[in-house]
């Protein structure tokens, strides 16, 4: 395994207590009679909303006359953050294109895949073919509306639901060349288990780009515990060390792991002051309520990487046949280390014993 920029000197430790159940199961999908009410100021209650990222792209299309009709993927992407969920935008996905060499009849899993702003954008971009797993329905029916305005229906469909569940039940393991995750599993109440599930879906020798929050400082401050599990609904959030011991446990190797901490910090940071600057637009556009709502919620993620929050950027694979093979023809000699006592001779003639230890 390789670290990269700093991040062998993490602290193994966290400390952190969870909730036991999952942030996103809390936030189940609600009826999508947002959009309107949104674009008109209206006040969003509490209770509605967790779709207010579907409504949202519904009024910007609007604001620009593409409320119906065919899209360009550029008419998506330039939403930003309505887009793409994740920390520096479509420049990530195009590292991610890149790093995995993504070419056309090439196939990807995205795990947690939003309004599926990266799979289409990947897709687009490298000519490869994309499934996204999405938990919450509203995001994922919008992700699939979304992608056939722009075309790429051929390439690109959505699973709706929990993704190992999905992933287990509907026979999709050994079929993709890559996982891709972009901060998804740390959303998750048993990211090992997610990470299995994700070995499990790679076909032999498939590789795995994944971005997530870590652990970068010694611990977690009870407040940061707080703000993570109940604000940003990430109940599994460790040290890179640990992340990797579950990666291992999973059955991926040639793990590298590359520290994200600086530019999503000053990514957050630019995000949080832009989005307060850009006051007056937004609550025109999407309503006071939601505009004071994630004002709140970007300053806590600013917040927290000031803090002991960081993050990382992981590669690994998964093993070939051939490899697997000699894997395990290795691991299943190397306690005896022995021909089973029958001796034999060497060039000379001369017998030689046979139970002898391996070095
Ligand atoms: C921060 S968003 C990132 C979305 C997308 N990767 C992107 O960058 O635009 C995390 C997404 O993971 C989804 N998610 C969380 N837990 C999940 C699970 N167990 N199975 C599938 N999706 C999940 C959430 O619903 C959410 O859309």
């Amino acid at each position: 395994m390789i670290f990269k920029a700093g991040v062998a000197n993490h602290v193994r430790a966290c400390r952190a207590r969870y909730l036991a159940d999952s942030f996103w199961k809390q936030v189940r999908p609600r009826p999508r009679t947002l959009a309107s009410q949104a674009g008109s100021g209206q006040q969003m209650t509490a209770g509605v909303m967790y779709n207010w990222r579907v409504a949202a792209v519904h009024n910007a299309l609007a604001r620009r006359g593409k409320a119906e009709g065919p899209l360009t993927i550029e008419d998506l992407t330039s939403l930003g953050h309505l887009d793409q969920y994740h920390y520096l935008g479509t420049e990530a996905c195009d590292e991610l294109i890149q790093v995995l060499g993504l070419e056309p009849g090439v196939t990807v899993l995205d795990v947690g895949s939003g309004i599926g702003g990266p799979a289409r954008y990947i897709a687009h971009q490298s000519g490869c073919s994309v499934t996204g797993v999405e938990l919450q329905a509203d995001l994922a029916e919008e992700a699939t509306a979304l992608t056939k305005r722009v075309g790429l229906q051929d390439r690109v469909d959505f699973l709706i639901g929990d993704f190992a569940d999905v992933c287990r039940s509907r026979a999709v393991l050994e079929r993709f060349d890559h996982v891709t995750s972009l901060l998804t599993f740390c959303h998750f109440p048993n990211r090992a288990d997610g990470l299995k599930v994700s070995w499990e879906a790679l076909k032999p020798g498939g590789t795995v780009f994944f971005e997530d929050l870590t652990l970068m400082g010694p611990a977690f401050t009870e407040q940061e515990q707080r703000d993570l599990a109940e604000v940003v609904g990430c109940p599994s959030v460790t040290s890179p060390a640990v992340y990797v011991e579950d990666l291992q446990k999973a059955g991926f190797v040639d793990i590298e792991v590359v520290d994200m901490s600086a530019p999503w910090k000053t990514w957050t940071k630019a995000r949080h002051v832009g989005f307060r600057q850009a006051q007056e637009e937004t609550v025109k556009l999407h309503g006071l309520s939601l505009f004071e709502s994630r004002c709140a919620f970007y300053e806590v993620i600013d917040r927290l990487f000031q803090g002991n929050l960081g993050g990382v950027r992981i590669t690994a694979r998964k093993r070939g046949v051939a490899e697997e093979k000699l894997y395990r023809g290795r691991a299943s000699t190397v306690s005896t280390g022995t021909t089973h006592g029958t001796p034999s001779l060497n060039e000379f003639g001369i017998t030689v014993d046979a139970t002898y230890s391996k070095y």
